[in-house]
Order: structure tokens, then sequence, then C-alpha cells
């Protein structure tokens, strides 16, 4: 039999009109759908998706951090991310809930510790390096697809501890093509409805599968490789994998290859196009702003630099969160904001809006890094990496590729400033992408010595 709906009779008012024209503006129209919400209903509203889906969106730092320091137990992440299952496997930690959640995850953040990062910085310059010495010189390009490359490759140099060039992109081909056959959420769903259709070859789950085969295979060759090695007694190796190999529970079990397989799909899936986009948003917002371009090239390299960078990355996350909403779903009746809600429904932080609330950020809309200089924001006020037990594990290490790679970038190109208008919000999958990936226009490149100077240097042929 199935569950019984919850009851949502009594939920803060919301979208009342044809549930397809609500799903059709959710979808197409994301950011202006919910700040319409927000100024008609006010901070707590209710959408509608499909019967099964009723949505609560708080745009209210406070009931966000009734859900971050609610009971896990009650309040569910995984089941919201079923639709990941083919690709992750069932051991993800993205889907999974309960004990087995804080186990999966307990074995996992030692290595993601933000002092460890450090050690990997020289390795994501370089790659950031080799990547820029090919973009174009003087004419326009989206900046999207490389940034996506240079993720990519971090990930797979960093995470699963692969060096040789020629294996890096032999993994990285197979890789991409998976990637991009699951970019958009209805190929997502089409895998879903088609899985109990088994193997057959034209049905989507069936492509999935061939596409498939070949990185599972791959991610079992590099997890035998590094195991090996680990054996071996004389482990050279400092990536992620290798770290996740000595790993041990609570009754000193290590992670079974099955495991290392899901939870390396979900670091890929979880971390490469995320950091992309949020890269990819930063040098939207920046050359939109000649003040900031400017401060941040005189800075680049010198004392106290990074200050400033770090500052630019966290109002660019804030203005352009690339994952602008997380959910939990009720298992049973609780509060949030006063409001009994019943179990069944989820509860939806929405870190768009949260980071639009004037009463937290004075003029919301306004790009000013310096907002982030004087201050530190509250743990709930500031959540692009969500929040609570489920919060972003790689959220260190994104902070620090982005500087990474933002300041190679800045150390060996003038980027020109442009007065087009902002890019639009689009929906790729989870996340929120700009609509024209990115598109900028670097003026010239930069011996590194020159990086810090203001003063034109000479043009290096593209
Ligand atoms: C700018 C880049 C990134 C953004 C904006 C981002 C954002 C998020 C968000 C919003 C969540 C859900 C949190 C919640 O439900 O409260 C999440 C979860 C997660 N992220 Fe990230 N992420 C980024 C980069 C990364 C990277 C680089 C990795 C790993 C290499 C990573 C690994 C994960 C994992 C494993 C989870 C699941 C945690 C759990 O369920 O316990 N993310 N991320």
């Amino acid at each position: 039999m199935a569950p019984a709906a919850p009851d949502t009779r009594s939920l803060p008012p919301g979208p009342t009109g044809p549930r397809v024209l609500t799903v059709s503006r959710f979808l197409l129209q994301p950011t202006r759908f919910v700040g319409e919400c927000r100024e008609r209903y006010g901070r707590l509203f209710t959408i509608r998706l499909s019967p099964g889906r009723t949505v609560v969106v708080a745009a209210d730092a406070a009931v966000a951090k009734e859900v971050f320091t609610g009971d896990p137990a009650l309040l569910h992440a995984g089941e919201g991310n079923v639709v990941l299952r083919p690709l992750l496997g069932p051991r993800s930690v993205l889907l999974l809930d309960g004990p087995e959640h804080l186990r999966q995850r307990r074995l996992m953040l030692p290595p993601f510790h933000g002092e460890r990062m450090r050690g990997y910085g020289e390795r994501m310059r370089a790659i950031a390096d080799r990547h820029v010495a090919q973009w174009p010189v003087g004419e326009p390009f989206a900046v999207q697809r490389s940034m996506q490359a240079i993720t990519l490759e971090v990930i797979l140099r960093v995470v699963f501890g692969v060096e040789e060039p020629a294996r890096v992109a032999q993994l990285s081909a197979p890789l991409r093509r998976l990637l991009d056959s699951t970019e958009q959420p209805w190929r997502l769903l089409a895998l879903q409805l088609t899985r109990s259709e088994g193997a057959r070859p034209r049905t989507p789950w069936g492509r999935v599968r061939r596409l498939l085969a070949p990185v599972d295979a791959m991610i079992y060759e590099e997890i035998a490789a590094r195991r090996a090695e680990l054996e071996s007694g004389r482990p050279t190796r400092d990536d992620i994998l290798t770290l996740l190999l000595s790993a041990r529970d609570e009754d000193d079990q290590p992670l079974t290859d099955a495991e290392l397989r899901d939870e390396l799909m979900t670091l890929l899936l979880a971390g490469h196009e995320t950091t992309a986009t949020a890269l990819t948003w930063t040098l939207e917002r920046i050359t939109r702003h000649p003040e900031v371009l400017a401060r941040l090239e005189a800075e680049v390299g010198g004392e106290g630099a990074d200050a400033y960078l770090d500052a630019v990355i966290k109002e660019t996350l804030r203005l352009r969160p690339v994952v602008p909403a997380v959910v939990r779903k009720l298992q049973a009746p609780l509060t949030f904001g006063g409001w009994d809600l019943p179990a069944g429904v989820n509860i939806a932080p929405n870190i768009w809006l949260i980071h639009r609330d004037p009463a937290l950020y004075p003029e919301p809309e306004a790009f000013r890094p310096e907002r982030f200089l004087d201050r530190t924001p509250g743990t709930y006020e500031w959540l692009p990496f969500g929040g609570g037990i489920r919060r972003c594990l790689g959220a260190s290490f994104a902070l620090y590729e982005m500087r990474m790679v933002l300041s190679t970038i800045l150390e060996r190109t003038r980027l020109a400033p442009t007065t087009d208008a902002p890019e639009q919000v689009t929906r790729r999958f989870v996340t929120f992408s700009p609509a024209s990936g990115g598109r900028v226009t670097i003026t010239q490149r930069l011996t590194p010595a020159a990086a810090g100077s203001a003063a034109p240097q000479p043009r290096v042929p593209a």
C-alpha cells in the first residue's frame, strides 16, 4: 500500500494556481518565482510540486538554524537525492540517512579538513595554469567549459590520485561523456523511469549503463592500484583516495571497494560542476565590476591579497549561490518558524533568498565584497554549502581550489571589464548556472613576474 499523503491543508500560504504552472515557473524562472513568492506570502511559503512533493520554503536564517540544528533522524536529506542513485550507487553519502550516513561521513571527513588543503595548492595552480594558457586572447569566449575541465582534472589528480597525464586524459573522456549525458534533470528522471526495463540498450538507462561501465572499470583499477601501493608499505601519495583507504570506522572496519567506488563517484559529481560554476560566476561578477577587478589585479600575489580575494569569492557565492536551496523531508510532525508541519512534507532553507535578506545584507543586490572584509557572516546567514550534519564535505576544498584557480588567472591574464548586462541565472540539474556560460575576454597574457603590477605588459602570442 502506498504511504498516506501528508495532510497539507494547514501549511504556510503559497501559490494555488494549476500545479503544472507552478512546476514550470519553478523550473524555468527559478529566481523570479521564489522572489515573487517571498514578496507575496512572506518568509515561509509552500510550493506544491506533485502530490508526493510538497515543499515549505524558508527564506529566513532563523528557520534555517532550526532545520540545521534539528534531529537528523527526523529530517532526511538522502531520500531527496534518490534520483542520483543509478549514477552514485546505493552507498553514496549523499543518498544515505541516519546511522549509515553518519558512518560514511565520519570516514570521509578527515581527508577534507581545511588545513590539509594547503598541500594541494601547487597541483591546483599547475592545472589551472595549463588550461588558462590555452584561452584565446582578444576574443570573447564562454569560460565555463574550461572551468569544468580544470575542476575535473583537480578531482582526478587530488582526489583520485591519478598522476600520469595520459591516464588523466584516458579517464577524463568517458567521465565527460557520462557527466554530459546526465546534465539535464529530465534525463535523470528518464533514468529512474526506465530502470525497471533493465539494460535494454535503447532506453536512457541502457545508454547510461553503457557510459558508466568503462568509468566504473577505471575507478576500480585506481582503487586497486592505490591499495597495492598502500599494502607495499611504501605509500608515497597524499591523495584523498589513499587516505580513504586507510580510514577505519568505530568497529575498526575499512570502506569496502564498492563503498569507495560510490564515494568517489559522489565526490566527482558533487565537487566538479559546482566548483566550476562558482568559478565561472566569479569571473562573470568581477568583469562587471571594474573597481573590484582592478583591486584584485593590483593586489594579486602581494601580502594580504588573499583576504580581498576570499571576500570576492564569498560575495559571489552570496549573490550567486550555485546550489540555491537544500531540502529535508520530515519523518515526524515538527514545528518550524511557528508552523506545525506534518510528516512527509519537505522543509527547504532557501539559500538564494536568505542571502538577499536586507536585514542581514544592506542593499542586498549590490555586489560589494568589502562587506566580508568588515565582518564574518553568521553560520546561518551565509550558507552556500548548506549546514548541520549534511554541510558540504568539500567546502574547504572548494574554497581553496577557487582561491588557487582565481589567483592563477589573475596572475596570468588581464581580463577585460564589460558593460554587458548580468548573465541570467539558468537551472542546470541542481545548480544555478550563468545562461551564456560566463563569457569573458582576456586582453593579454602576463608573465608571472608581471602579476600585481598595473602597468600593461607586452603581449605574448596565444
Ligand atoms: C563551490 C562549490 C560547492 C558548492 C556550492 C557545494 C554545495 C553543497 C551543498 C549545498 C550541499 C548540501 C548541503 C546540505 O544539504 O546541507 C553539498 C553537499 C556535499 N558536497 Fe558540496 N559543494 C561544492 C563543492 C564540493 C566539493 C569540491 C566536494 C568534494 C570534492 C563536495 C562534496 C560534497 C558532498 C560529499 C556532499 C554531501 C554531504 C552529506 O550529505 O553529508 N562539494 N555541497
